[in-house]
């Protein structure tokens, strides 16, 4: 088949460079973008005098023609042509003739493709905040549910100080919502226009950049034609925003293979969010879980990819960066899929509030509390630190914990303990007291909660509002 670019090169190319050349297997998920911009295109080409009005008209109605075919089947997408950009182009002027050849005018892949991947990235960005979104809301709906339920709290996976599933799972709450904050930072410096950058230098038609902008929905055109048509630090941004969103997702992955497991026992995953042993029958799997943190790598890769792919390439467009799309892609499609699967693996889980409890119970979780205690009897904190270390080693020594020591045993280690010892070393208590703005108090757990449902992000206000 004759090249659309022949012309300078008249004997044909291998079909090895032709399969390797080739961007159609990946690009052609792009044919919607390809279309409203050809459309906008040739829109600006009318108005501006560029073509007859009635030649940008025909290349309009045979686009939407072709769209609907897209849609309903009726028409393939030819995998013999070298991208989406050729194919359209080429069914369009089987159909309509020389006008289809015209659309071409005062345009170049180069500012073609970098306006179809913008268009793409922007809806993508729209769907991934949604899906966030949703996770928020189902892991709210949990926080709510066992905003009093003690657990421990750890830090370096030992038991630390007493808090509340509630609060716990609020902190990935405000983990995501600040993924959401970034992506739609991001999606500011995606949503810019680069039709009309051409090849790389511009035009000499007298084109109206902001016309077709506004036609597709940018808030603004890329302002140096070169840049437009060569950067792609908005996908680079992207991938590092869906990259920082994959880790967040992955530490809570992984809390939850920690607390299905036998050891912990604080939750159980439903049925629906778990696998079977192809030869251990006891076993339930949190493959879903695992399935999110192992993806986290593979988005970390997109992003390590395109980053490589980009660096040390000499201005304007080369043909390394046919390489974006497909980092861009997974990662998108792999982000939505997780996000998905994550809210409904926190949706239908069970939680085990007396093994969370009994966990908390053994462990000295409460010793701060002590200290704490003493502090309020008038002890500098470093003396009523040390001298509940030694009470903690008395009790690890003869198999004792600090809710049930007895008066004297306390006693001989400071006359300032009192029968009120044991209100201060109570879990609820300890968790109760945690009052400082963002603790670990119900009241507090309950303040964050308010907070991120008066946002306009979560699933179902945001569906409310579209
Ligand atoms: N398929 C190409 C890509 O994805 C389109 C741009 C081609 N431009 C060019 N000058 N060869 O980047």
């Amino acid at each position: 088949m004759a090249k659309l670019w022949a012309g300078r090169t008249a004997g044909d190319t291998s079909k090895l460079a032709d399969d390797f050349n080739a961007s159609i297997s990946f690009d052609s998920r792009m044919y919607r973008q390809d279309i409203a911009g050809s459309m906008a295109h040739a829109a600006m080409l009318g108005a501006r005098g560029i073509i007859p009005q009635e030649e940008a008209q025909r290349v309009m109605d045979g686009l939407q023609d072709i769209l609907g075919e897209l849609e309903s089947g009726k028409l393939a997408i030819d995998p013999d042509c070298e991208d989406i950009h050729m194919f359209m182009e080429q069914v369009l002027t089987q159909r309509i003739g020389d006008a289809g050849k015209r659309l071409h005018t005062a345009r170049s892949r180069n500012d073609q493709v970098a306006l179809d991947l913008r268009l793409y990235m922007r809806d993508e960005i729209d769907e991934i905040v949604g899906k966030a979104g949703r996770l928020i809301d189902a892991v709210i709906e949990k926080a709510q549910a066992y905003k009093a339920a003690i657990m421990p709290g750890y830090t370096h996976l030992q038991r630390a100080q007493p808090v509340t599933l509630g609060q716990h799972l609020m902190a990935y709450v405000m983990m995501l919502l600040r993924d959401i904050d970034r992506l739609r930072d991001a999606r500011v410096r995606v949503n810019l226009s680069p039709i009309g950058c051409c090849a790389l230098a511009g035009t000499t038609y007298a084109t109206d950049r902001a016309f077709e902008a506004e036609r597709l929905g940018f808030d603004g055109i890329c302002l140096n034609s070169m840049d437009g048509v060569s950067d792609r630090d908005f996908c680079l941004e992207t991938l590092s925003d869906l990259s920082i969103l994959m880790m967040h997702l992955s530490r809570f992955a992984e809390e939850i293979i920690l607390w299905s497991s036998w050891e912990f026992k604080f939750i159980e995953l439903s049925d629906a969010f778990t696998t079977g042993s192809s030869i251990m029958p006891q076993k339930k799997n949190p493959d879903m879980a695992e399935l999110v943190r192992g993806k986290t790598g593979r988005v970390y890769g997109d992003l390590m990819g395109l980053l490589t792919a980009m660096k040390g390439l000499p201005l304007a467009y080369n043909k390394d960066m046919q390489e974006d799309k497909e980092p861009v892609f997974d990662a998108c499609d792999t982000v939505k899929m997780c996000l998905e699967v994550f809210a409904g693996m926190i949706s239908t889980m069970a939680v085990n509030t007396a093994n969370m409890r009994r966990a908390a119970q053994a462990g000295f979780i409460n010793a701060t509390d002590l200290a704490d205690y003493l502090v309020r009897k008038g002890l500098p904190f470093r003396e009523a630190y040390r001298i509940s270390g030694r009470i903690v080693a008395e009790c690890i020594a003869t198999g004792r914990v600090l809710e049930t020591l007895p008066l004297d045993a306390y006693r001989k280690h400071s006359p300032l303990f009192d029968e009120d010892v044991y209100q201060a070393v109570d879990l609820d208590v300890c968790v109760s007291k945690r009052i400082s703005a963002g603790g670990t108090c119900v009241a507090e757990v309950e303040k964050q909660i308010a907070y991120v449902k008066s946002l306009p992000l979560c699933g179902k206000k945001q569906e409310e509002a579209e």
